[in-house]
């Protein structure tokens, strides 16, 4: 089982990645951290703590960075509305643990684990930049974060890239190895109502319910042609879980950090047309079917 810190902004699609990692034995879940994001860091930390506990999970939920290491907090009212669940209300969960998310990184149990990053990078770039001999006992960090092409935020760059460029680069030049889950991945994980109709078919219990009313309460992206929205944050867990299901390449990655209307946008090239080394793993094609099946079956196991 790989040992996992993963740091959120819940987030309807962030609520799926905490309850992938926490049903997939792949996954030995030590620790979720959580930042501002989706919501203001009070209603994340509460969103988090929330899905934990329908999970019926022990794993300590600890509060981070409400604001950015540069500039204000953005925040995303719009695709998860003002309480980060799409109006989902869950039962409260247990509290959060007394500790700042970049000092428990920092000091986590000994041994390597494996860096997950689905909102604002800002917890885990605090982390490794205040221990920079964190970076040798990290073994992966899996982020999604970018995209190639358009952004979902501004027309340049992703929400979680947008919301903290300096803390991106951060992780990019930490020196580990680092694999970005960009928008172009995400977008094949397409929630449609077939799709929702066959997770509900699997029945489960409170977690997958929640499920699926979450995502039914999301409405369609126009970037998708109405078909659907897509459901970023467990791509990156999905990967970790799954690597099957995902074809990947490597590319070179740099994140626009000037105040211009590129700030946030990472520059991927996939094509070796600059001198810099393509260090960063980039899933490029994901089986969305088979990524909904797995996604329906572990999310059954709930409780
Ligand atoms: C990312 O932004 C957030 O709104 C989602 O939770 C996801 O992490 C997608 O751009
Ligand atoms: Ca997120």
């Amino acid at each position: 089982r790989r040992p996992v810190i993963l740091d959120c902004d819940p987030g309807t699609d962030d609520a799926f990645a905490l309850w992938l990692a926490l049903a997939s034995p792949e996954i030995d879940l030590r620790m979720v951290t959580v930042a501002g994001g989706n919501a203001g860091l009070a209603r994340t930390l509460e969103n988090a703590c929330a899905v934990v506990g329908l999970a019926g999970a022990v794993v300590p939920v600890v509060p981070g960075a409400e604001r950015p290491l540069r500039g204000g907090f953005m925040g995303d009212g719009v695709v998860h509305g003002p309480d980060g669940l799409a109006g989902i209300v869950l039962p409260q969960g247990p509290s959060p643990v007394e500790a700042v998310a970049a000092d428990a990184i920092r000091t986590a149990r000994p041994g390597s684990f494996t860096l997950v990053g689905i909102g604002p990078a800002t917890n885990l770039a605090l982390a490794l930049a205040t221990e920079p001999a964190l970076s040798d006992r990290v073994s992966e960090i899996v982020l999604m974060s970018g995209a190639w092409g358009e952004g979902n935020w501004t027309p340049s760059a992703e929400f979680n890239a947008a919301s903290d460029p300096e803390a991106l680069d951060i992780l990019l030049r930490s020196g580990c190895p680092v694999t970005l889950v960009t928008l172009e991945l995400t977008a094949q994980a397409l929630v449609t109502p077939a799709r929702i109709a066959a997770m509900r078919g699997l029945g489960g219990g409170a977690c997958l319910r929640a499920a699926c009313d979450i995502l039914a309460a999301v409405p369609p992206s126009r970037r998708m042609g109405g078909e659907g929205h897509p459901l970023h944050d467990p791509c990156a867990v999905g990967w970790l879980v799954a690597p099957d299901l995902f074809h990947a390449g490597k590319a070179a990655v740099e994140v626009e950090c000037g105040d211009g209307p590129g700030r946030g946008r990472t520059h991927i090239d996939r094509w070796s047309r600059t001198p810099t080394s393509p260090d960063v793993t980039l899933p490029e094609v994901l089986d969305g079917d088979g990524f909904f099946a797995l996604l329906g079956q572990r999310l059954a196991r709930l409780p």
